[in-house]
């Protein structure tokens, strides 16, 4: 028997719109679950797809005015381009359009109605185009003479539907499908959810219509070409099918049964936990070993967000936004997003999506947190070791073990498919290296020539940046190798393997430390207008032409009252009870006065005596730990540090700057 891979899957999304972050959210879970087993030495497998024989897909076909097929062929491409962009690296992207889908969903139909468990017989009812679903006289909304769809997210009027059909015998496996939840505790997942299913097939399984009147869309029924099979009859099927079950039994050995099906929990308890189990026990196949559910992104009314409410962005739009607001690479901003993704949905149940919310949490854990550490801890060892990681006289066992820690706690919450909680903890240790660096004062060690603790500070840092580049790369793959790099490291991220993330100790003393770039460069607060992304709902609102946005300008009139002037640094000292600020003398023109600067983390008073810099002479004097500062030093910020500006050339002091 062939070795058999880890095998995940995403639903097979419906092509009558395009990718969001909603169906964004269980396709990069279900590729961190995938590069994580890969990390784990695994062969993982995952297979995405699109759902395109509903009815609800021709109609959104026939809305835009284009032939159905040619619709299609271009919003699965808009998906499958849409997942590379978000560095979803699926192994196959099956379309229920294809051959290779069809034959099995017909085969699977023949083999069923040989075996009895498919039957001919009159039905009449209410179906739901929007759900894709029958419902019984007895479960619809009534409304003066409408008959509504009882989904309360939905409530659309119903379609009237009598005809002959064939039905699929599900009232048959309630018990066998309730016997294999209880001894099988890992099936249903997450277990509240089990619970509702079991409630479900407790109420009583009814025979399910699986066919429809042929109106010219859908796979056909085996010799009865009047009738087109189900959607999701058809739709469950792409799992097995892309297994090339019934005729390439080494791979469909390699890969079934399925390990996880991911999903959303609309269509979790009749479709993936009680239709689609009884479905492979009819066909006498084994039953995928974890079906899980998360929660849905909703809006502050706790109602779900999605197309029909509007509101939830395109991904790539989205992680451009934050690209453009940031000066982050699209890349890196990519990577951002399925951060912020896993980060802020709570995924056994619903959490609300805003995007202020999504665009705050960046500022805090990725530009605050952990860029600041990386940036701070690089920018040291350039400054005090010349870039060359010196040799650690001691482990500093407290991170170790805290590392060791949040490297077991991460893998427990992946294994129980809590993103957000692994992440979580992942941040408790980049945290706590931000605040050790706040106690080992790094740059009081340089000044007092400590440079045995300086190692063991920096060490520390660069190890635990190596610890946390190693956990987070199955879910920001670009942004781990981009800090992979600046450490030091020479290898790729992708040679790391999972276990690597608890054996403390792999950075070498001699790593060249090229100098920091800022990872994840802050978002600049703007007003809300200006950072909405484009939604198709909104797109279509927005006129084509934009009028553009005034910024608010100065005159150059207002420019010219500020005083910048060159001025030379002829004392610096630090200042008593205070890590951040120098005190400077600054030479202006031949006048001296003292200016108190926040640049005490960046740079050693002996660093900056001697430094011409640019002034800004006529700002108010300003008292500030008991002293006065008389004027401030022009500095770039970069990621909360400063980085003085200075002229190009040496000047004369005093000289205007404008
Ligand atoms: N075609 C079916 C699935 C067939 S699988 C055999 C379908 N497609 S869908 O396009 O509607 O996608 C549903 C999936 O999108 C959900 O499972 C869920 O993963 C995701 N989401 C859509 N809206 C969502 C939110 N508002 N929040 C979170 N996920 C949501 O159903």
């Amino acid at each position: 028997m062939p070795d058999k891979l880890w095998y995940i899957t995403t639903p097979i999304y419906y092509v009558n719109g395009r990718p969001h972050i909603g169906s964004a959210l269980t396709t990069v879970c279900c590729d961190v679950l995938a590069r994580w087993h890969r990390m784990r030495g695994e062969r993982a497998w995952l297979l995405t797809g699109t759902d395109e024989q509903a009815t609800k897909v021709v109609e959104a076909a026939e809305k835009a005015g284009v032939p159905p097929l040619e619709f299609v062929n271009g919003l699965a491409a808009d998906f499958e381009t849409t997942w590379r962009a978000l560095h979803v690296a699926y192994d196959d992207f099956i379309r229920t359009t294809e051959p290779r889908h069809i034959e099995v969903v017909q085969e699977i139909f023949r083999r069923l109605r040989d075996s009895g468990n498919v039957y001919k017989d009159l039905y009449e009812g209410w179906y739901c185009v929007a759900d894709e679903t029958f419902f019984r006289d007895t479960d619809v909304v009534i409304q003066g003479e409408q008959r509504l769809c009882p989904n309360p997210e939905c409530g659309r009027p119903l379609q009237r539907v009598q005809e002959e059909n064939w039905f699929f015998r599900l009232s048959a496996f309630g018990d066998r499908l309730l016997a294999h939840i209880e001894t099988n505790p890992e099936f249903l997942q997450p277990e509240f959810r089990r619970n509702e299913v079991v409630s479900f097939i407790q109420q009583g399984l009814r025979d399910m219509s699986i066919t429809r009147s042929n109106t010219g869309w859908g796979i056909p029924v085996p010799d009865d070409p009047g009738k087109v099979i189900y959607v999701w009859f058809d739709a469950l099927i792409n799992y097995l099918a892309a297994t090339g079950w019934p005729n390439d039994q080494k791979r469909y050995e390699e890969l079934w049964p399925a390990d996880v099906h991911l999903m959303g929990k609309e269509i979790y308890v009749r479709f993936h936990a009680t239709l689609w189990p009884a479905m492979l026990m009819a066909l006498g196949l084994p039953l995928p070993k974890t079906v899980y559910a998360h929660g849905w992104w909703v809006d502050a009314e706790g109602k779900k967000s999605g197309k029909r409410t509007g509101g939830l962005p395109h991904p790539i739009e989205f992680a451009q936004e934050i690209a453009d607001q940031s000066g982050a690479p699209l890349e890196i901003a990519v990577d951002a997003l399925r951060y912020l993704l896993l980060r802020e949905m709570q995924f056994h149940g619903d959490s609300e999506y805003t995007q202020e919310n999504f665009l705050n949490r960046y500022n805090t854990d990725l530009a605050n947190d952990l860029g600041n550490l990386t940036n701070r801890a690089v920018n040291m060892v350039s400054r005090y070791f010349d870039g060359v990681l010196p040799q650690a006289g001691r482990v500093e066992e407290e991170i170790a073990a805290l590392a060791r820690q949040t490297a077991a706690d991460f893998e427990i919450a992946l294994t129980e498919f809590r993103f957000n909680a692994a992440l979580e903890s992942a941040w408790r240790l980049v945290g706590r290296l931000n605040r050790y660096i706040e106690e080992r004062k790094p740059w009081a060690q340089a000044k007092a020539g400590d440079t045995a603790e300086l190692a063991v500070t920096l060490t520390t840092c660069l190890e635990a940046i190596r610890v946390v580049a190693t956990l987070v790369a199955p879910v920001m793959p670009v942004a781990a190798e981009a800090l992979w790099t600046q450490i030091g490291l020479d290898t790729t991220v992708e040679t790391a393997r999972w276990s690597d993330a608890s054996d403390w100790g792999q950075i070498q003393a001699g790593t060249q430390v090229p100098p920091p770039t800022p990872l994840f460069p802050r978002i600049q607060p703007r007003t809300d207008k200006e950072t909405k992304p484009v939604t198709e709902q909104n797109a279509a609102e927005q006129p084509a032409e934009q009028p553009t946005e005034q910024p608010s300008y100065i005159t150059i009139d207002d420019f010219m009252k500020v005083e910048l002037r060159v001025g030379n640094i002829v004392a610096a000292e630090r200042l008593a009870n205070s890590d951040k600020l120098l005190k400077l003398t600054v030479e202006i023109g031949g006048a001296e006065r003292t200016v108190l600067a926040g640049i005490a983390e960046m740079y050693t008073p002996e660093e900056v005596t001697g430094k011409q810099v640019v002034v800004v002479a006529n700002l108010a004097p300003r008292k500030m730990r008991g002293v006065e500062s008389q004027g401030m030093l022009l500095a770039a910020d970069v990621e909360g540090q400063a980085i003085l500006l200075q002229p190009e050339t040496q000047v004369p002091t005093g000289s205007r700057v404008r």
